[in-house]
């Protein structure tokens, strides 16, 4: 069917936008808001019966289980084993009868991940796709498919399958906690009510554009930046990074906020800005002291955080940006949005061809 850019000047700008449905229509899939639970469609193994799952993807995708990798051993005390595709496929990975693995893949089509698939089928554990694209191969080849239902993404810059990914890796985490008993009946009731409010959450975050765009202008003067987050932050952060490289080839570096003294603080100047990524949650204040290191050596701090995150941290920031206050477990869907927004509009003001951009392709299909 016909996907055009409506009144959008980018498909990934619609597509950013587009969020607030995208997220509602894959979650209402997955749990059921009137009884509070996860739905319990068939799967190919037992979640209670696994001792740990491996998680394999590229890009974007990779990131998103990354993401999930702290909600399944949080809430499900599952162990999982994440790795990028082209490593995965090589590493000659151990795979114990109790698992099972996830591939996630926007295209379904990614050569790497595809790949890992067939190792992890020689290997004769079950199989789940987390995929976009349910006639692709890897949804084939799988055991069971775990649709995203963000429809047609056309950018080439992963946004709405991206927070879809996040969004059925949160549902299954909180299935897998229920069924391994590490949650309550009750816990997944807030779980469920707190993911329900996600779309709403993510539609205030879009209010923010005004201030992002005014933001990404400053940023379009630097050559380098460093991202910074802790917990599910870091891999946001490196999202982050990811989506700035990718579309407005700034140089760009996502970094767990705690390894910043092992490296990156040695770039630290005038000329480095430093995009924190600290909604206030469990380890808010451990981030920021990494802050108050940045600070100290000049480094011009762009944080994002809520209220109380604002409140608390007395640093003083070159740009802060504020986000509503969020649940623990929506926080890395709803804090996907200032980032994809905040590289969009740096692509914007340095010119560069947002949805196609140089030598990247939407679905790599060889190695
Ligand atoms: C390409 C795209 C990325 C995407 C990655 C994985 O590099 O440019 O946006 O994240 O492939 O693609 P997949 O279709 O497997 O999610």
């Amino acid at each position: 069917f016909l996907v055009d850019k409506g009144n959008h000047r980018h498909f990934m700008e619609k597509e950013i936008h587009e969020q607030p449905e995208t997220i509602s229509h894959t979650l209402s899939h997955y749990l059921d808001f009137t009884e509070g639970r996860a739905r319990r469609e068939a799967l190919p193994f037992d979640f209670a019966k696994l001792d740990r799952i491996a998680i394999s993807a590229c890009g974007t995708a990779y990131l998103a289980g990354l993401v999930s990798k702290y909600w399944f051993e949080r809430y499900a005390r599952l162990p999982v084993d994440i790795d990028i595709a082209s490593e995965f496929r090589y590493r000659e990975m151990p795979m114990p009868k109790a698992s099972a693995a996830f591939f996630v893949s926007q295209s379904g089509e990614t050569a790497d991940t595809l790949a890992s698939l067939r190792y992890c089928r020689s290997q004769g554990i079950p199989i789940g796709a987390i995929v976009n694209v349910q006639e692709s191969t890897i949804a084939r080849e799988a055991d069971g498919i775990f649709p995203t239902l963000a429809g047609p993404e056309i950018g080439v810059a992963s946004t709405k399958a991206f927070t879809s990914q996040l969004s059925v890796l949160a549902a299954l985490a909180v299935r897998a906690g229920s069924e391994r008993g590490t949650i309550s009946a009750e816990d997944e009731k807030r779980m469920v009510r707190e993911l329900s409010e996600a779309p709403r959450y993510v539609r205030q975050a879009l209010k923010l554009e005004e201030q992002i765009e005014k933001v990404a202008r400053k940023l379009s003067q630097f050559r380098h930046v460093l991202y910074l987050g802790r917990d599910t932050s870091y891999p946001l952060a490196m999202e982050g990074a990811l989506k700035l490289k990718e579309i407005s080839y700034i140089h760009a570096e996502g970094y767990a906020a705690g390894e910043l003294k092992h490296g990156p603080i040695a770039l630290i100047d005038r000329d480095m800005p430093v995009i924190v990524i600290a909604p206030h949650d469990r380890i808010y204040d451990k981030t920021v002291s990494n802050m108050q290191e940045v600070a100290a050596r000049g480094g011009k701090i762009i944080l994002i955080t809520d209220q109380e995150g604002a409140r608390r941290s007395s640093i003083d920031t070159f740009e802060t940006i504020i986000m509503p206050d969020v649940p623990e477990i929506i926080a890395p869907i709803v804090y996907a949005l200032p980032i994809q927004m905040l590289a969009y509009f740096t692509a914007v003001f340095m010119g560069t061809d947002v949805d196609q951009p140089r030598n990247l392709a939407k679905s790599v299909t060889v190695e």
